[in-house]
């Protein structure tokens, strides 16, 4: 897979995708990712790709010219699936979105900045919006890193263990269950003896069942989206 993301501070995207899991699926060829700086699209003097609002207001708007440049440069050598926009007024992301994203083989990113993107580009190129949450960030990097992060682990092959990602949390709209690991009792505070047992089955029956309480506990909103 493949992921580019355009930005105006690429510099924030440098290190996310360096390391551990999302290192290891780019030095394997599984996911490849690319951050390129807006500016380098822009034909107006000193590399500026943002302007005032047409009807004034508060903060820069990035133009609609650099951004359809960079898209058509990097569409001469690859389609793209979607072409996404992160923008706190998009669709919330969720386990089903990222699960259904880590099928595609190309992606495009937009991350905004200032006070936003020409709606222009949103109209006509963008495919998907995608918000990470219901807060504002200071641009979209932070919530194309969350995006390929969550994606990319999901690749077939990524990840050691193919059962790992599976067992996550909000796969089978169930939170995970707690987990422990050695020693088995410190400052007096045991393991759950079931996990000590042995007994696979009731290991896994002990899992579901801490699964289903954690989750009507903190997110019984899961357990009705249940279909
Ligand atoms: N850009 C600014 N805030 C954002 C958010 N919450 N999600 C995605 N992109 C953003």
């Amino acid at each position: 897979m493949r992921i580019d993301i355009i930005s105006v501070v690429p510099d924030l995207l440098s290190g996310p995708f360096s390391h551990s899991i999302l290192k290891r699926a780019r030095e394997r060829g599984l996911l490849e990712v690319n951050v390129i700086n807006l500016r380098d699209y822009t034909t107006y003097a000193r590399a500026q790709v943002d302007d005032y609002p047409f009807g004034g207001g508060a903060g820069m708007v990035l133009m609609i010219e650099p951004l359809v440049n960079a898209m058509e440069a990097l569409q001469k050598e690859t389609h793209y699936d979607e072409i996404i926009f992160l923008t706190p007024d998009g669709q919330t992301l969720n386990q089903q979105m990222a699960n259904q994203l880590s099928l595609k083989q190309n992606l495009l990113l937009f991350c905004g900045h200032y006070k936003g993107i020409d709606q222009r580009f949103r109209d006509h190129f963008i495919t998907c919006e995608i918000s990470i949450g219901d807060y504002v960030l200071s641009g979209g990097e932070l919530a194309a890193a969350v995006l390929t992060d969550a994606i990319g682990r999901l690749i077939p092959g990524v990840l050691n263990d193919e059962s790992s990602a599976l067992s996550d949390s909000f796969q089978d709209h169930l939170l995970a269950p707690p987990v422990y690991t050695r020693p088995e009792t410190f400052r007096g505070w045991q393991v759950p003896e079931v996990l000590m047992s042995g007994n696979h089955k009731r290991i896994e029956d002990w899992r579901y069942e801490e699964a289903v309480r954690r989750t009507r506990e903190r997110r019984p909103d899961l357990l009705e989206d249940k279909d």
